[in-house]
C-alpha cells in the first residue's frame, strides 16, 4: 500500500489502517481495546505509530509488537518505506540530567525509582534520589513569564505569575511522602501479569515542601467553605505537560479536601529548600499530602473549581482499583471511584531478597507510612511479630504525612531459609493484607500486602 492509500482508513467506518516500519495494520478491532483509550490510537489513524510510541514509551516492549502483528494487512509500497517527514525529532531531547544512581523503569518517558537502601539512609529523600514519575515529556517553563490561571463558576478568576505566588500568599511548609499508586507492583505482576511500569518499592520518597497554601489561593479567588456546601465540588489540575494531540496531565481532589487548613494541601515551588527541580515540577506544583501521587500535578498551568471531577485520562480511566475478576474485556472504568488517599503500607529496604545474612540477631531496615494523614501506630514482622513503635525523638515524629523509618531486630537461626515479613498499622488500624493475590487488578495499583524478603541465614 502507498501512504496515501493508508491515510484514507481514518475512522472505523472507512476502517482504521496505522503503519510501523514498513508494515500496514488494520487495527479497528482494537479501537475499543486500546489501554490509552480509543481517542488516543484514533491520533495515530491513518498514518505512522512512532511518533505515538515515542511519546508514550510503555509501547516499546516485545508483547505489544506481538499484539500488533495478529492486525496485519500488508507491507507499505517500496517507494514510501522512508519514515514520514517529522517523526524523527526525540520529544523528550529537552529532559533534565538525572542522577545516575536511580532504577530506570522507563527512560522515555522518565521513570524511575532510588535503590531501596537509599530510602532508608536518610527521613527526607534527597531531591536527586526522590522518585520520578513522568507520563510525558519534561516541559521547559520559562519562570519569568510562567502564569498560574486559577478560576471556576462564581469566583474571580486569577493569573499569577511566580513573584505574585511567592509575594501574595504566606510560604507554609509540610513534610510529606509521596507514593504513586504503582509502587510495589513488580510483586502483583508475579502472581499474574499486569499492564503498568515494574516499579519495586521505590516509587515513594518523602521531602519538605515549601508552598503557597492552595487554600489560601482559592480564598483569593472567591472559593471558599461555603463553595463546598452544596454538593460534592472538585478542583482540576493541569499540567504543562502535553501529549501528541495537545492534551495535558490532568487530574483533580475534592474541593472540600483543597479548602481545608488541616489537609494542607500546597502549590509547592520549593522542595528540601531548593527551587523544585525540573522532574519534579518546576517551577509550581501540586503537593496533596496523603493522596496518591497521581494527584499531584507537576508543572502546574490551571486550577479550576467545577462541580465534576477532571476529564482527565489519569482521573477517569486510570488509577483506580478494581477487584481480582476483572479483566481488560470487562473493566469498566466508570465503575470504580478514583484513587485519592492510600491504604497503609511498609516495605523492607534491608536486606534485600535473595540476601546472605549473619546467624543472631538481624537488623531490618524498612518504611511505613499511610494514607488521608493517618499515622503509623505499629509496624511489626518476622517471627512472634516483633513490634516497632515509631521511633520516640525522631526529628519529624509530629508529622503524620510522611513515612518513619524503621529499624526492626529479629533473631535468625544459622542455615535457615526464611521470609522476613512486615507489616504496619495505622491509627484506624488498617492493616495491610498478608498476601498478594486477593488484591490483584489488573492495573497493579494499590500493591500493599506484607512485604516478604526471603534470605539465606548463613551458619
Ligand atoms: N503531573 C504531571 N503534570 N505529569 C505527570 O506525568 N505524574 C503524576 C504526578 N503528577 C505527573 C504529574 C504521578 S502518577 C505521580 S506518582 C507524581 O506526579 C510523581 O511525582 P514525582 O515525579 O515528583 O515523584
Amino acid at each position: 500500500y502507498t501512504r496515501a492509500e493508508v491515510a484514507q482508513h481514518r475512522t472505523p467506518s472507512d476502517r482504521v489502517w496505522v503503519t510501523y516500519g514498513t508494515e500496514v495494520f488494520d487495527v479497528t478491532d482494537f479501537v475499543e481495546l486500546h489501554p490509552g483509550g480509543p481517542d488516543k490510537i484514533l491520533l495515530a489513524a491513518g498514518g505512522a505509530l512512532e511518533p505515538f510510541w515515542a511519546l508514550y514509551a510503555v509501547h516499546s516492549q516485545a508483547h505489544v509488537l506481538e499484539l500488533l502483528r495478529d492486525y496485519k494487512v500488508g507491507e507499505l509500497s517500496p517507494e514510501d518505506t522512508a519514515p514520514p517527514a517529522g517523526d524523527t525529532k526525540d520529544p523528550f531531547s529537552g529532559d533534565p540530567p538525572r542522577h545516575p544512581a536511580l532504577r530506570v523503569n522507563s527512560l522515555k518517558p522518565f521513570n524511575a525509582e532510588p535503590p531501596p537502601e537509599l530510602l532508608t539512609q536518610s527521613f527526607l529523600t534527597p531531591n536527586e534520589l526522590f522518585f520520578t514519575r513522568n507520563h510525558l515529556p519534561v516541559p521547559a517553563v520559562e519562570p519569568g513569564s510562567y502564569r498560574l490561571r486559577v478560576e471556576g463558576p462564581g469566583g474571580r478568576a486569577l493569573s499569577l505569575s511566580l513573584a505574585e505566588l511567592r509575594q501574595r500568599f504566606p510560604k507554609h511548609e509540610v513534610t510529606a511522602t509521596l507514593q504513586c499508586a504503582g509502587n510495589r507492583r513488580s510483586e502483583m505482576s508475579r502472581v499474574r501479569p499486569v499492564k503498568g511500569l515494574a516499579w519495586d518499592i521505590g516509587a515513594i520518597s518523602t521531602a519538605r515542601w515549601g508552598g503557597a497554601r492552595l487554600r489560601d489561593v482559592l480564598l483569593a479567588a472567591g472559593f471558599g467553605d461555603e463553595t463546598v456546601g452544596d454538593g460534592e465540588w472538585h478542583v482540576c489540575f493541569e499540567g504543562l505537560d502535553a501529549d501528541a494531540s495537545g492534551t495535558p496531565y490532568g487530574a483533580s481532589i475534592p474541593l472540600k479536601r483543597a479548602v481545608s487548613a488541616e489537609a494542607e494541601v500546597l502549590l509547592a515551588y520549593e522542595m528540601n529548600g531548593q527551587e523544585l527541580p525540573r522532574d519534579h515540577g518546576f517551577p509550581v506544583r501540586v503537593l496533596v499530602p496523603g493522596v496518591v501521587g497521581a494527584r499531584s500535578v507537576k508543572w502546574l498551568r490551571s486550577v479550576v473549581v467545577s462541580p465534576s471531577e477532571s476529564p482527565s485520562h489519569w482521573q477517569q480511566n486510570d488509577y483506580k482499583g478494581f477487584c481480582p475478576s476483572v479483566d481488560w474485556d470487562s473493566v469498566d472504568f466508570r465503575s470504580a471511584p478514583a484513587i485519592q488517599e492510600l491504604p497503609v503500607q511498609s516495605a523492607i529496604t534491608e536486606p534485600r531478597p535473595g540476601a546472605a545474612v549473619p546467624a543472631g540477631e538481624l537488623t531490618v531496615k524498612g518504611y511505613a507510612w499511610s494514607g488521608g494523614g493517618r499515622e503509623v501506630v505499629r509496624v511489626s514482622g518476622g517471627r512472634g511479630w516483633v513490634g516497632v513503635k515509631r521511633r520516640k525523638g525522631h526529628p519529624v515524629s509530629s508529622s503524620r504525612r510522611s513515612h518513619p523509618l524503621f529499624p526492626l531486630r529479629v533473631a535468625v537461626p544459622a542455615g535457615a531459609r526464611l521470609d522476613i515479613v512486615c507489616k504496619a498499622v495505622d491509627s484506624s488500624y488498617n492493616v495491610q493484607p498478608d498476601t498478594v493475590a486477593p488484591i490483584w487488578n489488573l492495573r497493579g495499583v494499590l500493591s500493599n500486602a506484607w512485604h516478604r524478603v526471603p534470605v539465606a541465614v548463613t551458619r
